[in-house]
């Protein structure tokens, strides 16, 4: 067992942090503030290969492991979580998903754009009534057999207004419950796709978060990914990686709050000493560290078994569900160890605070992934 990392690895992360410190921090909190998405950050880091690191350099990607993925994620997150869940979304769900289980023509049309960070792409399983209880898809796609007939709304959607290419499942057979469910490649100028009302969020305020409505869109068949009924399978399969990436950024913003909570103990004084000398503070620091640590083994070992092609279906939930606990619980003390100062925007903790939360929502609630664990563990 080795617990190094490679030289790329390591080049990988140190680009990934250069481009965040240097291209994401002046700005992010103006960008939080005024719900601005990061339009030419993510521009830039699409042309720095972040967009589709996973995917295969024939088209489009970069060709990279799991384990730079993570890296490249947890360093983002920890400056600016509203880029990296574009970043994740990209990444794991729709180019991950297109170049498992895409046909060569749908790679060629709508992989490489994605992969090559030309366009974005946006996952499409939310609805107002089909948030955890992913099955009850009242999104329909009516089999009119050269096209489906698409109708229904989606809720939550993550680059919703800023993607072109959107993967949606939708119900084709309601008497085959998850079975009839299709997984539809929907672009942007389709007639009958309308972008609806963008969400005034708690955290990750500069993502771009939106409602679509579907009214009679045709969508060839050839846009059908996978075999028909394969829709809600290839959701949970590709959510399953998708809860990797998710996991690195609740790693990103727990170490990104500790990291300036460190900073700051070793600065500030109080009592005739620097705070970090107060073992009420230390304390707090060695949870911190020792925590984010176990979370950041979790992460790595859930991308290592995906890059090794062996089952990792309970170890990303669990990685998620550690990570993003432990972001929450973390960045709640960052700001404790800033006192008055972690309150207000200038030091960065309150942000990542707010934006910790999402990670215990999106993806999976904990309650999801204590549920995918638990099936894991209780099966014969
Ligand atoms: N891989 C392959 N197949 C899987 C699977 C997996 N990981 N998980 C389930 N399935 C299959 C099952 O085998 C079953 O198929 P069969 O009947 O043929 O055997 C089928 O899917 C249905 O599975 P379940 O009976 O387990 O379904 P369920 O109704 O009990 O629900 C669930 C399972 C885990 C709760 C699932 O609904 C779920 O994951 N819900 C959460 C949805 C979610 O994460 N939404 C996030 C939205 S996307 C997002 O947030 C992106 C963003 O913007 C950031």
């Amino acid at each position: 067992m080795k617990f190094e990392l490679t030289e790329e690895h390591l080049m990988i992360q140190k680009a990934a942090r250069d481009f965040a410190q240097n291209e994401l921090l002046p700005g992010v909190i103006e960008r939080d503030t005024h719900e601005k998405f990061p339009t030419d950050q993510i521009k830039m880091m699409g042309e720095l290969g972040f967009m589709g690191m996973m995917v295969d350099p024939k088209y489009g990607g970069s060709g990279m492991d799991t384990i730079s993925y993570v890296l490249a994620m947890e360093e983002i997150s920890k400056i600016d979580a509203s880029a990296s869940v574009a970043m994740s979304v990209n990444n794991s769900l729709v180019c991950w998903g297109l170049e498992k289980y895409g046909t060569e023509e749908q790679k060629e049309k709508f992989l490489k754009p994605l992969a090559s960070g030309q366009l974005l792409g946006a996952f499409c399983l939310s609805e107002p009534e089909a948030g955890s209880d992913a099955t009850s898809q009242k999104t329909t796609a009516i089999d009119k057999g050269d096209h489906y007939l698409l109708n229904g709304t989606k809720n939550w959607i993550t680059n919703g207004n800023t993607a072109s290419i959107y993967l949606v499942m939708a119900q084709t057979d309601v008497e085959k419950g998850h079975r009839g469910i299709n997984c539809l490649i929907v672009e942007r100028d389709m007639a009958g796709f309308t972008v609806g009302k963008k969400e005034e969020k708690m955290g990750i305020r500069g993502s771009d978060t939106h409602s679509l409505m579907f009214s009679d869109v045709k969508v060839p068949k050839e846009n059908r990914l996978g075999e028909d009924g394969f829709g809600f399978k290839f959701a949970m399969k590709v959510l399953s990686g998708g809860r990797i990436g998710i996991a690195a950024q609740a790693l990103g913003i727990a170490a990104g709050a500790y990291e300036l909570a460190l900073k700051y103990s070793k600065e500030r004084k109080a009592f005739g000493k620097v705070i970090s000398n107060h073992q009420a503070i230390a304390f707090k620091l060695a949870d911190m560290v020792t925590e984010i640590d176990a979370a950041r083994l979790l992460v790595h070992r859930a991308a290592w078994l995906k890059d090794q092609g062996l089952p990792f279906d309970k170890e990303s939930a669990m990685a998620k569900l550690f990570a993003s606990e432990v972001a929450m619980k973390h960045t709640v003390e960052a700001v404790q160890v800033h006192g008055g100062y972690g309150y207000v925007k200038e030091y960065h903790v309150e942000r990542l605070m707010r934006d910790a939360k999402i990670t215990q929502i999106y993806e999976g609630t904990s309650e999801i992934q204590r549920l995918v664990i638990s099936r894991e563990v209780l099966k014969d």
